[in-house]
């Protein structure tokens, strides 16, 4: 586990959403770094793999948002670089889905306990992303994947996956990769982590069923990137019976 996720779970969640909503410079500090899991050398090849897709055409998907930070992040990089893209930020953002933690602690894949990210909520992230001026840029999204991805009206050159779990991962890896412009990237976390064995079963899996659509690929010092053939046909528009839902407002709750 982090140590900053430690940390989270000794202060109680509604005081440090008041601190940091109070104090939003806080968010900017070194330390906090708009409260992403990810670590700077993560951040950086997040960013740096963003600057090859900044031409493409398509937005920007995070899976597995959590508070949003790593979303923030790539906001301000594609503010800064000048491109007016949308970055959907999916989660439940009330953690996991119980059924699946389960699935993953019986294999053996992971001890993470049924509180985890559940430190957050859907009000929690608005508040936050208005307070740091980015509420126009990042979409968040809220629901289990399975829910909301396929409504998301929206061709893709980034995405970001970062659910933890072998299943989800998988089922956004799919889900997103037939709306992703030729040329696009996945960036995936934790291929390398002991806390959640099943990223790596299913981004492997994945890169191996989709081998001949992969150009590059490969595990970078912290993230593991997929570079899809830039030769690939524009993606489709939505597939029959998924009607696109514009967001906001929110899916999947209730
Ligand atoms: C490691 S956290 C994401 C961290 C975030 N990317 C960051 O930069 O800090 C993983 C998130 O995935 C979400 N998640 C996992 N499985 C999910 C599912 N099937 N549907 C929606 N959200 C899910 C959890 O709620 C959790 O917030």
């Amino acid at each position: 586990m982090g140590w900053k996720i430690f940390v989270k779970r000794l202060i109680p969640s509604s005081i440090l959403n008041s601190l940091l909503l109070t104090f939003p410079f806080l968010y900017h500090t070194k330390i906090v770094n708009f409260e992403t899991n990810i670590p700077p050398n993560g951040i950086r090849e997040l960013c740096s793999h963003l600057d090859m897709v900044l031409e493409l055409e398509g937005n920007v998907i995070e899976c597995g948002s959590s508070r949003c930070g790593a979303s923030v992040i790539i906001a301000n990089h594609l503010r800064a670089r000048g491109y007016a893209k949308s970055v959907y930020a999916c989660d439940s953002f009330e953690g996991f889905d119980l059924d699946e933690l389960k699935r993953e602690r019986a294999s053996g894949l992971t001890i993470a306990s049924d509180t985890f990210f559940t430190s957050t909520s859907y009000q929690y992230v608005q508040a936050k992303l208005a307070k740091l001026g980015v509420d126009d840029v990042v979409v968040p999204v809220k629901g289990f994947f399975e829910t909301t991805l396929s409504h998301i009206d929206s061709d893709y050159c980034y995405a970001l996956i970062d659910c933890d779990f072998r299943d989800s991962i998988l089922y956004c890896a799919e889900t997103i990769w037939p709306r992703l412009v030729g040329g696009g990237r996945i960036l995936f976390d934790d291929y390398t982590s002991a806390d959640f064995q099943g990223a790596r079963l299913g981004i492997d899996h994945f890169v191996e069923t989709y081998a001949d659509e992969i150009e590059e690929h490969g595990l970078l010092d912290h993230l593991y990137f997929v570079k899809k053939v830039t030769t690939y046909p524009h993606p489709a528009s939505p597939r029959l019976g998924e009607e696109p839902i514009q967001f906001p407002p929110q899916i999947g709750e209730g």
